[in-house]
This record gives structure tokens, sequence and C-alpha cells, in this order.
């Protein structure tokens, strides 16, 4: 019998802590050996001239989640209004066509109802896909039952991040019950993620501008400017440093919140910033196209300008942006994206937000970042696996090349030439806002646990093989030195 199951041979390894030629000996889905030369394995892939990059890990993802309404298969009562058309196994498909291989995604709430019925549904339905997964869990109702009984009993099965959101009806809370969570996830070990943007605000533009006539999709931009998002970022980051709670800002979209991150990181506070291709690829401009094709590109917040690429560029290299998720959340434009033009007329408010992303999201940033010249390739598979995977807590399991880590790897050819395509993509949805961009870098092979399950394009992986991974206490919470449990009085400052 061979020592190795697999061996992947000859390829530059970008481990995610610095690149080195060599073998890679996979045993039972981990990775046993690094060496020169790794002879004895069962099945060989030769990687000469390409890159083996950690699989991605895209920690912030919407698949199979209710925009606006209830849950497919809602309980007796529930709104339902309309889904992500994604399932758990066609969001598979697109995310090993793209090199991604893990992914945080989302158990939603809605307002009224509980938790723990949710969390059984979705490990369900993620327990049909082929990707390893964890989950994010949405609060958007932090009721005493939720809070107190069913939060800890979802986080006790290793659902170590809560998901709020500081806008979105019926989604947003308050700044009281955003605190309510801050303190319950300090409690309780768990890392939170914030949507931020003013409520108040986008609800007056909104207004405003339908009043006014302005319901085109374009009108979208103008709805949320960054400063309701520069706004709900300073508000989020000072609740945390308030409670001494961890935050991950999601999908930033523009300096003025970028800064407002960098600053709070510069004072100690546990705050960390992602974005996203859309924010380096789109523009506003592209919700103005013809007809009502500005409808594919709507997503939240929203996409700005070639300039603010250029400034979301910068706060990458400085590491104020340390993490690119695709924020995957996806309606066709024959279906609910494009339908709102006929049904409740072309009212930029009821077009669902969000756009699908998942195999576009690592050559995008290879293409703009490393092929550019704009980032390293060792910054560029820290965005999108080491460091989503250490900050959600699936490090050193995801996210690095190491011994002992799973063999989750992209092989990547870095000079292969590519316009994308709606086919390319291998969703289920029927347009991807990157039609006709030309990248260069792309993913020759996707291996997920030593099972090769991207080859030339071709996905080949069971329904049903994708693995929960729990997740422990988060780590990155300051004790409360010699404070027993409970309230500290002290201000941050003085801690
Ligand atoms: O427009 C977006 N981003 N939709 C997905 C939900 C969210 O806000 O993350
Ligand atoms: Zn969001
Ligand atoms: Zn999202």
């Amino acid at each position: 019998m061979a020592e190795y199951d697999l061996a992947v041979r000859g390829g530059q390894v970008a481990t995610g802590f610095g690149t080195v030629r060599c073998d890679i000996g996979v045993k039972d889905g981990r990775i046993v050996a690094l060496a020169e030369r790794i002879a004895d394995a069962a099945r060989v892939i030769e990687a000469d001239g390409l890159l083996v990059l950690p699989g991605g890990v895209d920690s912030h993802c919407h698949i199979e989640e209710p925009s606006r309404g209830g849950y497919v298969g809602a309980g007796e009562g529930e709104p339902q209004v309309t889904v992500n058309e994604e399932s758990f196994a066609t969001a598979s498909a697109s995310a090993f066509a793209g090199g991604t291989t893990s992914v945080v995604c989302f158990i939603p709430q809605w307002k009224g109802f509980g938790i723990w019925e949710r969390y059984v549904d979705y490990r369900a339905r993620a327990a049909k896909g082929m990707l390893d997964h964890s989950f994010h869990q949405i609060i958007s109702d932090p009721t005493d039952a939720v809070m107190e009984e069913e939060v800890p009993r979802v986080v006790a099965e290793g659902v170590r991040s809560l998901k709020v959101f500081l806008t979105y009806e019926p989604l947003h809370l308050s700044d009281a019950q955003f605190l309510r969570v801050l303190t319950k996830a300090r409690e309780l070990g768990c890392l939170v993620t914030v949507h931020c943007e003013n409520y108040a605000a986008i609800s007056w533009r909104t207004a405003e501008l339908l009043k006014h006539g302005m319901a085109a999709p374009k009108y979208h931009a103008w709805s949320r400017p960054p400063i309701v998002e520069r706004e709900a970022t300073h508000r989020a980051i000072a609740l945390a440093e308030l409670v001494d709670q961890p935050i991950q800002v999601f999908h930033v979209s523009c300096a003025e919140a970028a800064e407002e991150i960098a600053r709070g990181q510069a004072r100690g506070v546990k705050v960390w910033g992602e974005t996203c291709p859309q924010y380096v690829a789109l523009t506003a401009a592209d919700m103005d196209r013809p007809g009502f094709e500005g409808a594919k590109f709507m997503c939240s917040p929203s996409p700005r300008t070639t300039e603010e690429h250029a400034r979301i560029w910068e706060m990458i290299r400085r590491g104020t942006l340390d993490v690119v998720s695709s924020d995957h959340c996806a309606f066709s434009y024959e279906g609910d994206k494009g339908k709102r033009q006929n049904g409740t007329g072309a009212v930029f408010r009821d077009i669902p937000n969000g756009i699908p992303g998942f195999a576009a999201r690592l050559p995008i940033m290879f293409s703009e970042g490393v092929s550019k010249g704009r980032i390293t390739l060792d910054e560029f598979v820290r965005l999108t696996s080491t460091n989503p995977a250490r900050l959600m807590g699936l490090a050193p399991r995801k996210g690095i090349i190491a011994v002992g880590a799973d063999a989750d790897l992209a092989l990547w050819d870095p000079k292969k030439k590519v316009t994308i395509t709606n086919a390319l993509m291998q969703h289920a949805i029927d347009y991807t806002p990157y039609e006709g961009m030309e990248v260069t870098g792309w993913p020759v092979a996707t291996i997920r646990r030593g099972e090769v399950v991207m080859r030339d394009g071709k996905v080949q992986a069971e329904p049903g093989t994708g693995r929960f991974l729990p997740r422990g206490p988060y780590d990155m919470i300051r004790p409360r030195g010699v404070v027993p449990d409970g309230f500290d009085p002290a201000p941050p400052a003085s801690r």
C-alpha cells in the first residue's frame, strides 16, 4: 500500500506564511508531509508551473436564505417572500469552480421567531452540499428567550459568531439590542459580525427619492451614500469598544468606513474589516445600465466609484481590511431581481439586495491584486483564506498549507487569461455581474480534504459530502482580569 493517498508535486506552494517549492503528501484527507520529493503515493498530480494555494475560505455568503420574508418550508404563519436561489449543492459547485473549499454562511432569524429550529433546519440543508461549512447566527429579534436560552444552545453546538444588521427592514437592531448581542457574545465567547449602514438615514433618503419619482435601480446608490456606512461603522465600533467585544465589520465599500476601522484598531479595539470583490470591480454606474439591467449589480452597501476602488486597495495594503469574502447572495434576473420591473414597479427599494460571487472571488482578487501588482501572492492568500480561517476560529485546520491541516488546495495557473462568463461561474443564477471581465490567473483544480472536487472546470463532488465545522470558544476575547464575570464599570480607556 502506498504511503500517501495523494501527492501534489512540483508546485510553488503558497502556504499562507510564505511560498516554497515543495511536494505535498496527503493521507486520510490531511496534509501529512511537505517535502522536496514525495514518491510513494496512490495518486499523483503534477503541479509544475502552477501555484498551490490553501483552498479558499469564504466567510460571508448567503445560501438558501430568505430575503424580506420567511423561509423555504416556513412554518404556519411565517412570512414567505423570496429566497436565495442557490442551494447548498449548487453553491458548492460554484465555490469549487472558483477554488473555494470552506464557507461560513448564515442561519436566519425572523422577527417574532426563535433560532433553534432554524439551526436544525440549516444543518440539514447544508449537509446536502459539498462544502465544509460553519455558520453565523443572525440575531434580528434578541428576546429574553432567544438570548438566554436558544443562543447558548446554538453556540454550544459550535456556532461561534453572531451576525447583526444595523439596517434592513425587518432585520435591523436598535443600539440597545445591539448592546445586548455584544454582551451575550462576550459572555459566550463568540465573534460578532456586523452589517454597518444607518437604517433611519437610508429610510429617509429612500422616501425622499421615491417622492420625487427617483425609483430606478441607480437610485439604490443615492439612498445609501458612504456617510451612512461611515456613521454605522463608527457606532458599531464605539459600542463594541464599550463592551470590549471583538467585531468584524462586513463588506466595507468605502474609505470613510475603513478609516473608522483603522482608528479603532489604532486604539486597540478588536475590530476587523472585510471587503468584497464588488467593491474593487463594480461601480454605481453599473446600476445605470439601460433598461432594468442595473438591478443585476444591486447589493448593499452600494458599489461605489473607481476612485473608491483605489482607496479600498490602499486599505487592503495597510492591513485595515484583511479579509475578502464574496457576500454571495443570489437572485436570478429572470426571477426576483428582474421581476420587480413588472410586478411592484421598477422601484429600487423592492429589488432583493445581493449578487452572485462565489466563483469570481479568487480570480478577481488574484487578477486585480496580484497580476496587476497591487498586492503580493502572500497577501492574496491571507486575504482570501488564511485570515478568514483564523478570524473565524477555523485555523489551523483550514486556511493554511501545513502538516496537520486539512488537504484543501487550489491549484492555480497564474498566467491563464480568462474572460468571465456566466457559464464559468457554475452557479444556479442566470447572470454574473462580472460578465466579460478579463482576468489573469485561474484555478485549474480544487482539492477538498484530499479529494479532487474540480479539475479543468469539471466539478466532480458528491452532494452530501460537505462537513459541518464546529468552532470552539472565540480566543480573541480579552479576559476581564481581576474582575469576576459580570459588569465591569471601568471605562475602556482605563483597562
Ligand atoms: O446586498 C447584500 N449584501 N445582500 C446580502 C445581505 C447582506 O447585506 O449581506
Ligand atoms: Zn450585509
Ligand atoms: Zn451578506
